[in-house]
């Protein structure tokens, strides 16, 4: 264990989008510091490691892995991608952070979770929605019993869909935004209710704008019933239009709240010119936008990041990991197959032979 003096020393693997927000947030804290960062395009991983101030370098991430001095590893590379890495950081007695999804099936996130195990290492699900202050905010006064019995409860994200092209491809992906997006909501859902377990989904998606775009739904609805009979309710996109929205509502029998991340944390602004500042997701900074100050902290990235570092110093107990994945795995798997078959799919769900969830929807089993 790191002593508690030290800082955790984190390669990240990756070098574009998330892996930029994971070194910006890794360096707000006090407990991690990136090392050393892994990219396969020649040039990238430098790129990152000249902003962020990042010691070493490296195009081949295994070679990273042989570095006796890092303790731990995040994952931003494309999902197909997160088990091998994670099995390989693992062999190599480095604890990992994993981004979302966890995986492209459950086979897959068992393995993750074994090898971790097996290694003595920690597996953590980086799911930021469970540190987000305001979605924390409302987990608070509702565990505070300020709206009675939640029956009810709502994640819905949206935006116009992804930066990088490989998330159309469904081979990298494993799914459009159900899969991108919904494991958000299903994440938030599950945690918010207090890690009840659930017990069936019914979903409905498709692809009603980017139809050049490849396989990928880009509109997804689902209803996820948890133990006890409470609801989960989610709506995700890649087809809607003005920049990011991320929103929570509770309901409850003696209350309910509504929390939106964005238009709450943002300045709703109107420009004829635009502006430098690069609005998330939006197509443009001319017209309407709702910049967002201090978004990282805002989404909860930076607390995300300094809990897995407490927690390798053996100074906070894991709120996310491996196991918080893989019931979002199966619901994922569950989700594409509901909306394959136009039926509600009951829990435990582990379909074999599956190669990745979407291909539940276009080839549902027969159950
Ligand atoms: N938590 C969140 O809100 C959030 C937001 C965005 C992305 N993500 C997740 O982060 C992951 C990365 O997404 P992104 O948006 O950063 O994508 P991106 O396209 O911006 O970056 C992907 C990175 O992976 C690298 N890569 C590809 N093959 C690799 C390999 N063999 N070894 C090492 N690196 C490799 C690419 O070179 C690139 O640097 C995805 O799993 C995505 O779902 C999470």
């Amino acid at each position: 264990m790191t002593s508690a003096s030290e800082t955790v020393k984190i390669g990240i693997i990756g070098s574009q989008f998330e892996a930029d927000i994971h070194a910006a947030s890794i360096a707000m804290g006090r407990h991690g510091e990136v090392v050393a960062v892994a990219s396969p395009t020649p040039g990238n991983a430098q790129e990152l490691a000249d902003r962020y101030g990042i010691a070493r370098a490296y195009t081949d991430y295994r070679e990273m892995l042989a570095d006796p001095a890092i303790d731990m590893v995040t994952i931003t590379a494309p999902n197909r991608l997160h088990c091998q890495i994670t099995l390989d950081a693992a062999a190599a007695g480095k604890h990992v952070v994993c981004e979302k999804p966890l995986a492209m099936t459950l086979e897959e996130a068992d393995l993750m979770i074994a090898a971790c195990e097996q290694a003595g290492v920690h597996l953590f699900y980086a799911e930021e929605l469970f540190f987000t202050p305001k979605y924390v905010k409302a987990k608070e006064m509702a565990d505070q019993g300020a709206f009675g019995d939640v029956y009810l409860v709502k994640q819905s994200e949206m935006h116009f869909g992804p930066h990088a092209d490989w998330f159309w491809d469904v081979e990298q992906s494993g799914g459009g935004v159900f899969m991108d997006m919904g494991c958000h909501g299903i994440a938030f859902c599950y945690w918010f209710l207090g890690r009840r377990r659930p017990t069936a989904i019914t979903a409905q998606m498709g692809t009603y704008v980017h139809t050049d775009k490849g396989r990928g739904e880009d509109h997804s609805f689902a209803i996820i019933e948890f133990e006890g009979g409470v609801i989960g309710h989610l709506e995700d996109s890649w087809a809607r239009r003005g920049g990011m929205d991320d929103r929570v509502e509770v309901y409850g029998s003696e209350g309910v709240t509504y929390a939106n991340l964005h238009m709450g944390n943002a300045l709703p602004t109107y420009s004829e010119n635009g502006y430098g500042y690069a609005v998330e997701k939006a197509p443009s900074t001319s017209g309407w936008s709702y910049p967002v100050y201090e978004e990282l902290w805002n989404y909860g990235f930076p607390q995300e990041m300094e809990h897995f570092a407490k927690c390798v110093k053996g100074l906070a107990t894991p709120d996310s990991t491996g196991r918080d994945g893989r019931v979002v795995q199966e619901l994922l798997l569950a989700g594409y197959q509901s909306a394959g078959s136009g039926r509600k799919v009951e829990l435990p769900f582990r379909p074999e032979g599956v190669v990745k969830p979407i291909d539940l929807m276009f080839s549902p089993l027969a159950l």
